[in-house]
């Protein structure tokens, strides 16, 4: 079967259900506790989603911390002692301004609601002139769920997840306990453990995966905003007079991480934060086209000296840096590059998904994920799973292959159906053990994008998918 049109003809609305009803049906993203009827923003990743998002920290942790002597990675706790995230200044600051729709009393973020209806609100606005907007543009604010406009008056809410951990035992009892909002305060309150471990000078990075909770008002647009999601965050430490030309660097750098990680360029853009927080120097957003549109994928931040003086000043322990050469001691910048894991899957599932018309006039999904990022790599199938003399050289197939590659044994159904399966989880090769194989120890390797197949030597097989998964 050849292909007469090879075009991503999925729009928007559509491509999001594809994609999310995709994600569910093959095991990469499903709903958490969905037999308790589900749990809003949060989500499981199945088999396959595991994979990938595996195969995403991957590449990073490569980018950062394996191709760069002055990067080190660390992984701290997700709790940390109350006063982290005083001296950060979420327990004050961290927080979303929230209105009530009194038609069908859903809470909305007003931020959100001001946005979709075009008015321009700005991130250091106080609560009264967040109310005062919602009150002069009542008529153009509707609600996401019922269409109403009317709304109760906006209040903060904090975005910070509280625990009880500890609550029965320590000092600071009365101060609550909180999960991590967000991983580079772990970085910073290490920033002295790995100096003084690490043999590190400045300018150096500490780069950090992991998990991060937020009480996310609105819960949408699927993985995009998660209250549990994961980070991968990097800290850069350098001389206040050399953080300029280190976050261009970076701004680069963290660009060019998502051209080679095969995202189209066309799908990326730069969006520059118009209010800085007050600490900032710069703050620039690389957005990806989601199917719902430009929005936040990674962040890039030049912090100053911010983080640092703050935990210093709340633990009253002298965070500052002494150049072994010139003994010049001071408190370093921090450029900071601030990416999501579940950001960037969703990124590569909506830039690689892909319907085809065949010639035959039926249709296929492939997911075209680069070879680096593919779940699986390879599958192998019998032609036929009630012919023993097949199957057992499929198996031997694969057993030699398992250590090497992710890969997938497959005897389920007709072959049609799972090369399709197989399409559809972004495989890029399958290799089938037919009659020839047992006369001329021969199989196929079907390439999932070009859907030729090729006969090759059962004993050139390690070498030719070798040399096939190292092409781009
Ligand atoms: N340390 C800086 C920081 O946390 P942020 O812009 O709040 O900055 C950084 O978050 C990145 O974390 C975002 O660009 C996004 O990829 C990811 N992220 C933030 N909130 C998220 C959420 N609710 N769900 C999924 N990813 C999120």
């Amino acid at each position: 079967m050849t292909k007469k049109q090879d075009k991503n003809n999925l729009q928007n609305e559509d491509l999001m259900e594809e994609i999310i009803s995709l994600c569910k049906r093959r095991g990469f993203i499903f709903p958490s506790s969905e037999i308790y009827g589900g749990f809003s923003a949060v989500y499981d990743y199945g088999p396959y989603g595991v994979e990938l998002a595996n195969n995403i920290k991957a590449a990073w942790w490569k980018a950062m911390v394996r191709e760069n002597e002055n990067i080190v990675g660390l992984d701290s706790s997700i709790f940390m002692h109350p006063k982290v995230w005083e001296a950060s200044g979420h327990t004050s600051g961290f927080a979303d301004p929230l209105a009530e729709c009194k038609g069908c009393h859903t809470r909305v973020r007003v931020d959100h609601l001001l946005e979709e209806a075009g008015v321009f609100a700005d991130e250091k606005m106080s609560a009264e002139e967040i109310n005062k907007l919602l009150k002069e543009n009542r008529e153009k604010l509707k609600c996401p769920k019922c269409g109403g406009h009317n709304f109760s008056e906006a209040k903060e809410f904090n975005l910070l997840v509280q625990s009880n951990l500890g609550n029965f035992t320590s000092d600071w009892s009365k101060t609550p306990v909180y999960l991590r909002g967000e991983t580079c305060q772990g970085i910073y309150i290490n920033f002295k453990n790995v100096l003084d471990s690490a043999r590190v000078k400045i300018p150096f990075g500490i780069a950090q995966i992991g998990k991060a909770f937020r009480n996310e008002i609105t819960a949408r647009q699927f993985i995009f905003r998660k209250r549990e999601f994961e980070q991968m965050e990097m800290q850069y430490f350098v001389h206040p007079d050399e953080s300029d030309k280190s976050y261009k660097e970076w701004k680069e750098r963290r660009w060019q991480f998502y051209l080679n990680l095969g995202i189209k360029k066309e799908n990326l853009k730069w969006h520059e934060h118009e209010n800085l927080v007050f600490y900032a120097k710069a703050a620039w957003d690389i957005e990806y086209k989601y199917p719902f549109g430009f929005k936040e994928l990674e962040g890039v931040h030049a912090r100053g000296d911010y983080d640092l003086k703050q935990h210093a000043k709340y633990s009253g322990k002298d965070l500052s840096y002494r150049d072994p050469q010139t003994n010049e001691k001071y408190i370093p910048f921090v450029v900071e590059t601030s990416a999501g894991v579940d950001r960037t899957f969703l990124a590569v599932i909506t830039d690689v998904i892909t319907k085809e018309k065949l010639e035959d006039g039926s249709e296929r999904t492939v997911m075209k994920f680069p070879k680096e990022l593919a779940p699986i790599k390879i599958a192998v199938f019998p032609l036929l799973k009630n012919k023993p003399e097949l199957v057992k050289k499929a198996r031997e197939i694969y057993d030699n292959l398992k250590s090497q590659h992710m890969c997938e044994f497959d005897d389920n159904g007709n072959i049609g159906k799972r090369y399709r399966r197989q399409d559809e989880i972004g495989t890029p090769y399958c290799i089938t053990v037919d009659f020839e194989t047992l006369k001329d120890e021969t199989v196929t390797i079907r390439d999932r994008d070009t859907m030729e197949q090729e006969r090759v030597k059962i004993k050139k097989i390690n070498e030719e998918l070798k040399m096939r998964l190292a092409k781009k």
